[in-house]
């Protein structure tokens, strides 16, 4: 086993001592716990983040501090791969992203970070596998602090998944609400609900605010056993900013001017990329900021890749409306995209060539077509594909001619749907081209339910509608057939609920 004592007296000790040393806390250093992402064949990231008072900007005193790590291929951590030093500071609020290299593929590890007195937990992670047979992908989303327990994470972490891929809401920006029973009112009805626990304080717009909110949500014990647990794979959706976003437009412009938003937005992408373990950090270009996220990861029968609908967004047709007001002319506007030309033509290319039996489309908004309107007219969501139909047809045409089998999940809804995305999307009788699987929510509320429920019926490609239920997405992906089921959790009022299996769905490959 081990001995940190023992490898204090082995070592010079100028080497081991913080570089600013003076009036380092003394309170435990690992309280947001480790994490490990971006999983490769031959190499993983691994995160942590000193914060010895994570509720008040993390507590570390300002300066560099070196902080060891150790990847062992035993969960003992006895039998050490990889042994180094990474050096942090306050400018990126103490945080460690360590790319752990020269791993073997379809591998698992074990990690551990070392600082003064304090061990951090002992994380797993799992390199990938290009060639390996199956692949088992746990899907999560949308996880407001306030409204649920994380019960769900529970029995994810029970089903030992190969990855995990967070497909956005992480964290909710808004500002904290009282204990208790609550009574939300909506256009034709009232929906109760409960607040469990509670956020930090107003509405999140600074960079010691996200840092703070971050901080408060990975002090969640079974989110930080999920991520001790597997490699996660991430990307952001609208509440790790502000409420519906989009690229360099804000929720609501009369509140912040685009100077304004923009420092927010780097504020906010600052803080993701500290609490995350992700490879690549914010780049800056004056105040604007980018922060990378759109990624390929290739595990065996399943090419997976993930996207990035928020960052490079055109602002939504016909306003923020839901379901939209009227008949939407702009919305047929060709320039219009959820993902940027770059972003989009790396897709295409990805489509185009992939020979897995499977693409995993991994993003955030639902992606088939949800139509809730009447006699008077269709009407739908703006801030979902709905919005952007031309660049969705270029998808769907890309689907159509892959020799692949094409899964795209979506979260963002807060409500389980499993829908056929046709040549014609529109039109359930074209040939179906592709799946459209969203998961619920871990946590996030759904009171816009029976509106969804009510509309299924005038939606005939539309397999399936949850129930107000919480929970999250397993596919598991062989090379003959993906089997994705829907995970609910009986109580998501009881952290240590436990779940079940609400639906599943067989797909053969092609
Ligand atoms: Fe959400």
């Amino acid at each position: 086993m081990f001995s940190r004592r023992r490898f204090f007296t082995a070592l010079s000790a100028p080497l081991w001592v913080p570089l600013a040393s003076a009036g380092i806390s003394t309170n435990y250093h690992f309280t947001l716990g480790v994490a490990s992402g971006c999983p490769r064949s031959s190499s993983v990231v691994l995160w942590t983040r000193l914060a010895p008072d994570p509720s008040i900007g993390g507590g570390m005193p300002e300066g560099a501090v070196e902080v060891r790590y150790r990847v062992c291929s035993d969960s003992a951590m006895r039998n050490t791969i990889l042994d180094g030093l990474v050096r942090t500071d306050e400018s990126k609020a103490h945080s460690i992203h360590v790319t752990a290299k020269g791993l073997e593929p379809g591998r698992e590890y074990w990690y551990q970070f070392y600082f003064g007195e304090d061990d951090s937990p002992i994380g797993r992670t799992r390199t990938t596998d290009p060639n390996a047979d199956s692949v088992k992908l746990a899907f999560a989303n949308c996880q407001h602090y306030e409204t649920n327990f994380y019960a769900a994470y529970k029995d994810l972490v029970q089903w030992n998944p190969d990855a995990i891929i967070h497909l956005g809401d992480y964290i909710y920006e808004g500002a904290k609400h009282a204990l208790g029973k609550h009574q939300l009112k909506l256009k034709n009805s009232t929906v109760a609900y409960e607040i469990v626990r509670q956020h930090d304080g107003p509405e999140a717009a600074t960079l010691y605010q996200y840092r703070n909110r971050h901080a408060l949500y990975k002090g969640d014990p079974q989110l930080q056993a999920a991520h001790a647990a597997a490699p996660w794979i991430v990307s952001l959706d609208d509440h790790e900013v502000d409420n519906n976003w989009a690229g360099e437009f804000p929720e609501d412009p009369k509140k912040q001017t685009p100077l304004e938003f923009a420092i927010r937005k780097r504020a906010a992408l600052q803080a993701f990329y500290e609490h995350m373990p992700i490879e690549r950090p914010v780049l800056l270009n004056g105040v604007n900021a980018d922060l990378p996220l759109y990624d390929e990861f290739e595990m065996g029968p399943a090419s997976v890749s993930m996207l990035d609908t928020r960052q490079y967004r055109s602002q939504p047709p016909c306003g923020q409306g839901f379901p939209s007001e009227e008949a939407c002319e702009e919305m047929h506007d060709p320039n219009l995209t959820m993902t940027g030309k770059t972003q989009e033509n790396w897709l295409l290319e990805r489509i185009k060539r992939s020979e897995s039996p499977f693409n995993i489309i991994a993003q955030q908004s639902w992606f088939a077509p949800f139509n809730y309107g009447s006699e008077e007219g269709d009407r739908f969501n703006m801030d979902q594909w709905d919005g952007y139909p031309v660049q969705r047809q270029k998808l769907i045409n890309a689907f159509d001619h892959s020799t692949s089998e094409s899964i795209v999940m979506s979260g963002d809804w807060h409500c389980a749907a499993a829908m056929g995305i046709h040549k014609d999307p529109t039109n359930s009788k074209t040939a179906r081209v592709a799946h459209n699987f969203a998961a619920t929510s871990i946590s996030s509320l759904c009171p816009w339910l029976p509106v969804v429920q009510n509309a299924k019926n005038q939606n005939p490609h539309v397999d399936y509608i949850g129930e107000d239920q919480r929970g999250y997405i397993r596919c598991e992906v062989s090379k003959k057939r993906a089997i994705t089921s829907f995970r609910t959790v009986h109580n998501p009022k009881d952290p240590h609920s436990h779940s079940t299996t609400e639906m599943q769905y067989n797909i053969s490959s092609s």
